[in-house]
């Protein structure tokens, strides 16, 4: 179990007062949440010299959360990922939502979850953050109540419990969207650290970066991570699925999915000797290699958060699912429990 610790963060430039929530685990493992975004600031892990180190980008200053477009951190809603052209119907109606990527819905619209203020409680289990997206935001039916639990363990392992409720049937696709470098957040690229999925199969998609809704084996390509393979080995390929996206920015499909927790992925650094093992009860997981990342603006420390200087393991329904039936469909019925579990669990290599 982790104690919870408070501290004023800032006030947003609308002027809602933003707090901080430290827990800390019996092994001084800490993770710092804000209200603002639910984001996850940082997270300090013992390295193989027992040094703590912060292993995922963030800001100094609440300033920089309110005005960046990379979600660094953040919870995010309704939808993560994208959604094709913004549009969908449900139960015969159809819906037409912000369209902030282009062409397309990206993570939530203009105005994601990872841009409002939760509302936090501290508990037994951790810190339960909650929103309530009024019906109609950025397009969505319904109202929809929100509650995210994170919780440390002392096998240093970090649990974002996902609920959420809705008074209509509606469309979630919850998930956090913290940039890992188990380096250090300051120690440059992750391309020399090792990734694995834990997945036969990928979502083929299109240079939007939208599946087209293929299902495509990994067999002899570069989208093959069932071993441990150093970020970027092939990161440049030639390989068009790579070229599409700049690099490593795909959804695999989660060997044996069937709505109980099973490892997605494992990630580690030499240097550090940390590893992170990514479990979750969804079915995909987007491996983002921080393609867009580009510097700006000034990370902790006054570090600069340059292209592919950390990597993402969002644990999600696989995107754009809502135009192709044979995926499981991101919707939540009327009164009907939706519930998601991830969990990133911190040690070190043997
Ligand atoms: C997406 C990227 C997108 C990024 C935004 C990731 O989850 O997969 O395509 O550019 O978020 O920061």
């Amino acid at each position: 179990m982790s104690l919870v610790s408070k501290q004023t963060f800032g006030t947003t430039k609308d002027g809602s007062q933003i707090d901080l929530y430290t827990l800390t685990n019996k092994n001084n493992m800490q993770v710092i949440i804000s209200t603002f975004g639910g984001t996850i600031l940082s997270i300090k892990v013992p390295d193989k010299n027992g040094r703590f180190i912060d292993v995922v980008l963030g800001y100094d200053k609440l300033e920089n959360y309110e005005s960046q477009d990379k979600y660094i951190g953040a919870l995010i809603g309704r939808h993560g990922n994208r959604i094709k052209k913004g549009h969908f119907s449900l139960n015969g109606k159809e819906y037409q939502l912000y369209c902030n990527d282009g062409n397309n819905h990206l993570h939530g619209g203009k105005i994601g979850f990872d841009k409002k203020v939760w509302s936090a409680k501290e508990t037994d289990q951790g810190l339960t953050l909650t929103y309530i997206s009024p019906s109609g935001e950025e397009g969505y039916p319904g109202t929809l109540t929100i509650k995210v639990l994170y919780s440390l363990t002392d096998d240093n392992t970090l649990s974002i419990d996902y609920k959420a409720t809705c008074d209509e049937d509606t469309v979630c696709n919850l998930t956090n969207h913290t940039y890992f470098n188990l380096a250090g957040h300051d120690s440059g690229t992750i391309l020399n650290q090792k990734i694995q999925i834990f997945a036969n199969y990928y979502t083929d998609a299109d240079k939007e970066s939208l599946p087209t809704g293929k299902i495509v084996s990994v067999v002899g390509t570069p989208l093959d991570l069932r071993q441990p393979t150093i970020i970027g080995n092939h990161i440049n390929d030639s390989f068009e699925q790579l070229q599409f996206a700049g690099g490593y920015d795909h959804n695999w499909v989660i060997n044996d999915y069937d709505g109980t927790l099973k490892k997605a992925a494992f990630a580690c650094a030499d240097s550090t000797g940390i590893t992170l093992t990514t479990s979750t009860t969804l079915p995909g997981i987007q491996f983002y290699s921080g393609n867009y990342l580009d510097g700006a603006p000034e990370g902790k420390n006054h570090s600069h958060i340059y292209k592919r200087c950390g990597f993402c393991l969002e644990s999600q329904y696989f995107p754009n699912a809502l135009e192709h039936p044979n995926f499981k469909q991101p919707i939540i019925k009327k009164g009907e429990p939706w519930h998601a579990l991830t969990t990133y669990q911190f040690g070190l290599n043997k």
